[in-house]
């Protein structure tokens, strides 16, 4: 989707990536964040390296991937699967690397309730694999996924990465010890890395299926089966929601930044801008109205607020901006018709209606 927006150092970098290929790996390629990664890297003509385990990704992203590049570039792509609670499989997947987008990981406040020791060992016990293999690999740079659930109940907003609050659920704390741990890292064996707080990032191929789906996929997949949506709490919370070809930006600018000053750290990744559930659940439903009219006026069914949930999630960028040269190029609206472009044409029944 062309939206008109660009970024001049984002455009820069495509072209140095193209005159001078590099070797990445992507950790949980199968996923929705990381199939992306893949699909971007690839027609930058990079060579890429994937690894995945199929705990909440599929099979069917990477083929889609391979659908959109076509086979000629496709032979670029190594896959393996494996877990990275395994070190070996961190190791061999670390070889002949220039640079780990480590993306793998177990995401939701409500499954990390549920099951916290599930999400630590995905989490925890896979990320120091993952630092572990890169450092003895010799990779140039350490870029990984790391969350706003780390501002827990921080008063302030928009959120700038200093302010760190209470952690409100185990997820919180993994991302955290996530933090933690590439700091010694750095300070230890000089492994630069660079955490990307993701701000609730959507788009297509992101599931819409299961207990622990997130909030756009879920809601579109309902609606498009003419189900009300469930709201939990008041409808007030706000998430700043963001479009994932701003997050592979991010990804892409944090790998490459040469300036010292902007490694070793942790990046606020959003769009920038706070919207309520009331208002993202308008926002779908009046988007889906246009195909069908009948959910113009089906309204969200209220259900108490969840355990874990912050209240208000809103993200300052200036610091990525600043230090990476970020500049998201999809705003939330652009992201939502391109997001439901995909779903309407993946997962919705022909209507009469
Ligand atoms: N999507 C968001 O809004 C968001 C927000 C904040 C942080 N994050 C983080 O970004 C990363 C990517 O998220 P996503 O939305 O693409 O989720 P996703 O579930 O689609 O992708 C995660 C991928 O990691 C794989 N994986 C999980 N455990 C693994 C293991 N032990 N070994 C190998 N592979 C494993 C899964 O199979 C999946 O393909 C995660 O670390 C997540 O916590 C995402």
């Amino acid at each position: 989707m062309n939206t008109g927006a660009t970024n001049p150092t984002y455009e820069k970098l495509a072209q140095r990536l193209r005159a001078q290929p590099k070797t990445w790996l992507v950790t949980g390629v199968a996923g929705f964040i990381g199939s992306h990664l893949l699909e971007s890297l690839l027609q930058f003509g990079q060579q890429v390296v994937g690894v995945d385990n199929f705990a909440t990704g599929h099979r069917r992203n990477l083929e889609e991937v391979r659908a959109v590049v076509g086979d000629t570039v496709w032979w670029r792509f190594r896959f393996s699967e494996g877990d990275i609670a395994n070190l070996e499989t961190c190791r061999s997947a670390c070889k002949g690397v220039d640079y780990v987008l480590h993306q793998a990981g177990l995401g939701s406040v409500p499954r990390s309730i549920e099951d916290p020791v599930a999400t630590h060992r995905a989490n925890v016990d896979g990320f120091l694999n993952m630092l572990l293999a890169a450092r003895d690999r010799g990779v140039a740079r350490f870029v990984y996924a790391t969350s706003s659930s780390v501002y827990g109940e921080h008063p302030a907003l928009p959120r700038i990465e200093e302010a760190i609050g209470d952690l409100l659920s185990p997820y919180a704390v993994t991302k955290y010890v996530n933090e933690l741990y590439a700091r010694v890292f750095a300070r230890l064996y000089g492994l630069h890395s660079i955490g990307l707080r993701y701000f609730n990032v959507f788009g297509p191929r992101q599931d819409p299926d299961g207990a622990y789906a997130a909030v756009i996929p879920k809601w579109i997949g309902l609606l498009l089966n003419n189900v009300p949506c469930p709201l939990y709490g008041d409808g007030a919370n706000s998430r700043d929601f963001c479009y994932v070809a701003n997050a592979v930006q991010a990804n892409l600018l944090a790998a490459t930044v040469e300036e010292e000053a902007a490694l070793d750290q942790v990046y606020n990744i959003a769009f920038g801008q706070q919207t309520t559930l009331n208002e993202l659940h308008a926002m779908i439903r009046d988007r889906l109205a246009h195909i069908r009219p009948g959910l113009r006026s089906l309204q969200p069914v209220s259900c108490p607020p969840r355990r874990g949930d912050i209240r208000h999630s809103w993200a300052d960028i200036r610091k990525a901006a600043r230090l990476l040269g970020y500049a998201p190029t999809h705003s939330v609206e652009q992201g939502l018709d391109a997001a439901l472009e995909w779903y309407v044409s993946h997962l919705a029944e022909p209507t009469a209606a």
